[in-house]
Parts: structure tokens; C-alpha cells; sequence
């Protein structure tokens, strides 16, 4: 985990050590490290049927803030449902001893709810286990790979024919959230899942809603905490300054050129120190990219936030049609030439 004032050697020593992993710290009592991920010995640490129903089968994943496992509603299976699976998350341990920390997974649950869209994950209920007073999540169980899998698999990069099948509907997730005033806040390769179902983006626990949205959501305080993922946080992100939809931008886009060319576009380097060592400069269209799609994903990768104007709108047309396109290398020559 990052102190708000990390150093740029304990950035990049962080960056490298988990560059998947969302570092999550109550500013004041921060910890240094991310909490070892849970074995499937832990399992047997938690309940083993949480709220009498959700009967917890294994482990299915571990990140920065918490800990999912696949479970089997018992209520459900007691009336034949033929597929009683479902996957139920809780705080992972450190995060769980802060004094309002069900809190920051309620907002997780509020936010994704609000979103309501194919693409994003379907959230069931919000539980308390009444005997361990530990707060959870159940939901859809994702059967699928998380891109950062996915492109374990690939090195490469996807064809254009296959990424156009999983940029298409993640942007489409995207628009939808920031059409419901929704801010996702830590978009990267392993918060999306490619399933047998489709896409679906999820993790919305740094998520945000904007001003007059879910108006009474306990809103997160970031003077009062950090959370933010290395190689895929915007500048602004790490420089202290508000989340805003073109931070998510910024992340989508890291993602969209990584599964293009097989490779991030700044290293993974923190955005900050990219900026500082110019990476920006040496930036080239991925390889199997259609023409009209550079100039958006270019826009949507700029450090400064003024010059990332581009709405995830804009980015999901660009890359839709070709005419949309090249509205945007149009803008792009001229910007050049002036
Ligand atoms: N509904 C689900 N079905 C199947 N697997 C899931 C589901 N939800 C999460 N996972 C798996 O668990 C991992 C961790 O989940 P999640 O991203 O929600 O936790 P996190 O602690 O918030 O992560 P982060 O480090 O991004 O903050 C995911 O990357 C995914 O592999
Ligand atoms: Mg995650």
C-alpha cells in the first residue's frame, strides 16, 4: 500500500512488485504492503455458511480490498434451482479492521447496482452475517478469464476482429456508468472479465458517484484515504486531485492499447514519472489498430486532464465507425499542424 507522500523508488518498487493490485490505505495508518493473498486454507477462517444460505465452496480471487469466493445459495438449491452458484465477496482482513470499512463495500454495491447494464457485473444482495458481523457481497458467478489472464495468454495482442468484440461492450459499460453519474475509479485489465456470457466490468469499490447521485451514499473521503492501482491511475489521480470521468478514461484507454499491442503503453510506469520521463513522446499506434481508431485512444491517453476531453461517448464512436474515426484524425492532423 502507498503512504499519500510514497517516494518515487517505493513507486516504482511497488509498481513492480503488484502492478495489478489496487494499494489501499486509511491515510493515517498505512500499510506498506498488500496483504498476502488468502490461500484456500483460509477458507476455513470465515464462516462456512455465511447468513445461514451461502455455503462457501473456494477461493476465486484476492485483490487489494478484498477477497471473493464461489459459494452455493443452500435457499435456492432447496427449490431446485439447477445452478444455485453465486460468488460472495468480503473485505480482505486489513481492510476489514477499519472501524467503517462495511461502509466502503455498501458504496461498492450501491454504485454497481446503480449502474444496471449487460456489461457490468450483477450484484444480488448486501448481507451481514449476524453471528461473525462480517459484511458481504453475493452476485453473479463470472465464469471466464480477467484480461490480465487474457493477455498472459496473448503476449502479443489480440486482432483487431477480437479486440472490437471485448473494447465495444467494455466501452459500452463505461458510457452507461457515466450516464448514471457513476465514476469507476480503478479500471485495469484484471477489474474486466471476459465470460462465457460476454463482457463484464466490475469492482466499482473506488467508485464515486457524482454531486446529486445516490445523494445519501457515505461518500469516500481521499484526504482521508488513497487507493489507486500504479500503471493505470491518471496523474491528476496520483498527484492528490479528485476522480473524474477523464481519469477513467486515462485507465480504459491504458487498457484498450495494452490488449492491442500485448503491451502497456507506458511500461506500466506510474503515470506521474511517465509524464516526468517524457514516455508520452515515444507513444506509437499499436501495430494491428485501425487508422481511425488512433487518434481517440490517443486523446484518451494524455496526461493532462484538459487535453483528455474525450467523453467514453466519443471513444466508444470513434471506434465503432470508421466516420467517427477520422473525425478525430482530422482534429488530430490539425492539432499537429497548429
Ligand atoms: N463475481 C465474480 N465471479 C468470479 N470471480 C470473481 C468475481 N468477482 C471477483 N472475482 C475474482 O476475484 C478477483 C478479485 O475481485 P475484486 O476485483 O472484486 O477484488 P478487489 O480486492 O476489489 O481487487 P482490487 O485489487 O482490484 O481492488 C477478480 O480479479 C476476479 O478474478
Ligand atoms: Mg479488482
Amino acid at each position: 500500500m502507498i503512504e499519500p507522500d510514497a517516494s518515487t523508488d517505493d513507486l516504482l518498487e511497488m509498481a513492480e512488485q503488484a502492478p495489478n493490485l489496487t494499494y489501499f490505505a486509511f491515510a493515517k495508518n498505512a500499510v506498506r504492503q498488500p496483504a498476502p493473498a488468502p490461500t484456500q486454507a483460509s477458507v476455513g477462517q470465515l464462516p462456512q455458511v455465511l447468513a445461514g444460505r451461502y455455503q462457501l465452496e473456494g477461493l476465486l480471487g484476492a485483490g487489494g480490498m478484498g477477497t471473493v469466493y464461489r459459494a452455493r445459495d443452500l435457499l435456492h438449491e432447496q427449490y431446485g434451482e439447477p445452478s444455485p452458484y453465486v460468488a460472495i465477496k468480503v473485505l480482505g482482513e486489513d481492510v476489514a479492521a477499519a472501524p467503517d470499512a462495511s461502509a466502503l463495500l455498501y458504496s461498492e454495491f450501491a454504485l454497481t447496482r446503480h449502474v444496471r447494464h449487460d456489461n457490468v457485473l450483477r450484484l444480488y444482495t448486501f448481507e451481514v452475517d449476524q453471528d461473525s458481523q462480517l459484511a458481504f457481497i453475493s452476485m453473479e458467478l463470472m465464469r471466464g478469464l480477467t484480461l490480465d489472464k487474457l493477455l498472459c495468454e496473448r503476449p502479443g495482442g489480440l486482432p483487431w476482429n477480437q479486440l472490437r468484440e471485448i473494447a465495444l461492450p467494455l466501452l459500452d459499460a463505461l458510457v452507461c456508468a457515466h450516464g448514471r453519474g457513476v465514476l469507476h475509479g480503478d479500471i485495469k485489465p484484471s477489474n474486466v472479465m471476459l465470460c462465457d456470457e460476454g463482457v463484464r466490468l466490475f469492482d466499482f469499490g473506488l467508485g464515486q458517484s457524482e454531486e446529486g447521485v445516490l445523494d445519501g451514499l457515505p461518500q469516500l473521503s481521499r484526504s482521508r484515504f488513497n487507493a489507486w492501482t500504479p500503471g493505470y491511475a491518471a496523474p491528476e489521480l496520483l498527484d492528490g486531485q479528485p476522480l473524474t470521468s477523464r481519469a477513467d478514461l486515462f485507465a480504459v484507454a491504458c487498457v484498450l492499447y495494452e490488449l492491442a499491442e500485448g503491451k502497456h503503453p507506458f511500461q506500466r510506469v506510474p503515470s506521474n514519472l511517465a509524464q516526468a520521463q517524457g514516455l508520452h513522446l515515444s507513444l506509437r499506434a499499436p501495430r494491428h489498430l485501425p487508422w481511425y481508431c488512433w487518434p481517440a485512444l490517443r486523446a484518451a491517453l494524455s496526461f493532462d486532464p484538459q487535453a483528455r476531453s474525450i467523453t467514453a461517448h466519443q471513444l466508444r464512436q470513434a471506434w465503432h465507425s470508421r466516420w467517427a474515426g477520422a473525425r478525430h484524425w482530422l482534429g488530430h492532423v490539425q492539432v499537429r499542424r497548429g
